[in-house]
C-alpha cells in the first residue's frame, strides 16, 4: 500500500457517518489516506502527538472533523505545519450546528483552518485532493476531468428543466 498523503481525523466515531464522504472522495481520486479518532478533549495527548508528527510520516494535508465545542481542527492547526481542513459536524451535542461551524471557522490570525460547510466532508475530500493536485500532475488531471463531468451533469439538468418548462 502507498504511503498516506492525507490524514483524516475526527473527534468521535459518531462523526464517521459524516466523515465517510471525505473517505469516499479520496478513494475516488485514488489518494492514499489514513484515518483515526483523535479527540481534543478526551485524548489531548494523542491529539498533540498526531499534530506534531503527521508531517514527519509524509502526510501533506489533514482533514479534521468535530462537532459541538469543536476544538480539534483549530488545536491541530496550532501545532502542525500542515494545511488543516476543518469539517464542522452537526453532532448529538450540537445545539443547531452553528456551534460546530463557529468553533472551527473563527480562528485567530496566524492559525488558519480551511473550514468547509456544515457536514460537508465531501468538499473537504475534494479540497484535500486539490491541494495534493497542485504539486501532482496526475491528480490535477483527475480534477480537471471531475470538473468537466460536473459541468456536463449540470448542462444535462439544465436541458431537462428547459424542456419541461420552456417548450
Ligand atoms: C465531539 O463531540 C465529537 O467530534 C462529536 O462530534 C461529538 C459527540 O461525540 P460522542 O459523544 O458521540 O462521542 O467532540
Amino acid at each position: 500500500m502507498s504511503k498516506a498523503l492525507v490524514g483524516i481525523i475526527m473527534g468521535s466515531d459518531s462523526d464517521l457517518k459524516v466523515m465517510q464522504a471525505a473517505v469516499d472522495q479520496l478513494a475516488f481520486f485514488n489518494i492514499p489516506f489514513e484515518i483515526d479518532v483523535v479527540s481534543a478533549h478526551r485524548t489531548p495527548e494523542k491529539m498533540f502527538d498526531y499534530a506534531k508528527n503527521a508531517h514527519k510520516r509524509g502526510i501533506k494535508v489533514i482533514i479534521a472533523g468535530a462537532g459541538g465545542a469543536a476544538h480539534l481542527p483549530g488545536m491541530v492547526a496550532s501545532l502542525s505545519p500542515l494545511p488543516i481542513i476543518g469539517v464542522p459536524v452537526k453532532s448529538s451535542n450540537s445545539i443547531d450546528g452553528w456551534d460546530s461551524v463557529l468553533s472551527i471557522l473563527q480562528m485567530p490570525n496566524g492559525v488558519p483552518v480551511a473550514t468547509v460547510a456544515l457536514n460537508a466532508a465531501k468538499n473537504a475530500g475534494i479540497l484535500a485532493a486539490q491541494i495534493i493536485g497542485s504539486s501532482d500532475n496526475s491528480i490535477l488531471k483527475k480534477m480537471e476531468v471531475f470538473k468537466e463531468k460536473m459541468k456536463q451533469e449540470v448542462e444535462k439538468k439544465s436541458k431537462n428543466v428547459q424542456q419541461k418548462f420552456n417548450s
